[in-house]
């Protein structure tokens, strides 16, 4: 059984006192959802000091980013080693990172295998832009992006990754066209099916796949009924606690109709 996970991506939004209040509030409207895991990603700033007001029954904390280096002269990073015993998970080779910071396939894969190193479980973001959608190109987008940052690890290391399937043309920051399930099915299913070519069924029966890219209370439904999803990353609605303790919501209910 794959537990459903709802991750909560701040980008970079809410200093250290407005990250707390928000997750006061989001005691106060989450509900204790034992076969939901719900995940919350804040700044490197807030990592800290939110480690220690989250109930870690709850919550579980994820860093956006760290550099694949465990320590030396890389000035304005922070190390997964550093991470070590603070972050359960680590958002590696998001969208944004691709694009505004040039990350590349390779340097998004030695992130991967440092994270893994370093015990944290990565959430590695993968996803077409709307050019390459256009020019027909995602599968083989997928396939580069996921090929790519699994390689060198074991069956065991890579089903402890999540990959969160996020078309850059749907996210908030890119445009945030709302994609279709059907087509979101297919990507995911794709997604699979490339992980179980590389490492086997069991693997691609255990690994966790997420969607990611304007989901909001209205559409997670419809994502989370797929099949092939097994949960959500979640961006600008994450900044909202109504909104984001509604969607934990709808997932807790349909992870009890299934
Ligand atoms: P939005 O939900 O704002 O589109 O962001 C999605 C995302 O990038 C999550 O990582």
């Amino acid at each position: 059984m794959r537990k459903t996970m709802i991750a909560a991506n701040w980008k970079m939004h809410l200093a250290t006192h407005e990250a707390s209040l928000l997750v006061h509030r989001l005691h106060q409207h989450i509900k204790t959802h034992r076969d939901i895991e719900i995940v919350l990603a804040p700044t490197m700033l807030t990592l800290q000091p939110l480690s220690l007001e989250i109930d870690r029954r709850r919550f579980r904390l994820a860093a956006q980013n760290a550099y694949f280096k465990d320590e030396g002269g890389f000035t304005g990073e922070v190390s997964f080693t550093m991470l070590r015993g603070l972050v359960h998970y680590a958002i590696i080779g998001h969208s944004e990172r691709r694009i505004y910071f040039n990350e590349s396939l390779e340097m998004i894969r030695d992130k991967v295998a440092a994270a893994i190193r370093n015990e944290i479980a990565p959430i590695l973001c993968v996803g077409e832009t709307k050019h390459e959608r256009d020019a027909r190109e995602t599968r083989q987008v997928l396939h580069d992006q996921v090929t790519t940052a699994l390689s060198g690890l074991t069956a065991d290391e890579v089903s402890q990754v999540v990959i969160a399937y996020e078309p850059v043309w749907a996210i908030s920051t890119f445009g945030g066209e709302i994609a279709r399930p059907l087509d979101v099915a297919e990507a995911l299913k794709f997604i699979r099916y490339e992980v179980s070519e590389l490492y086997g069924q069991n693997v691609a029966d255990e690994i966790r796949i997420l969607y990611g890219g304007s989901v909001n209370e209205h559409t997670a439904g419809g994502y989370l009924a797929l099949d092939d999803c097994d949960g959500a990353l979640v961006g600008s609605a994450s900044l909202n606690y109504h909104s984001f303790a509604a969607i934990t919501d709808v997932a807790f209910r349909m992870s009890h109709q299934a």
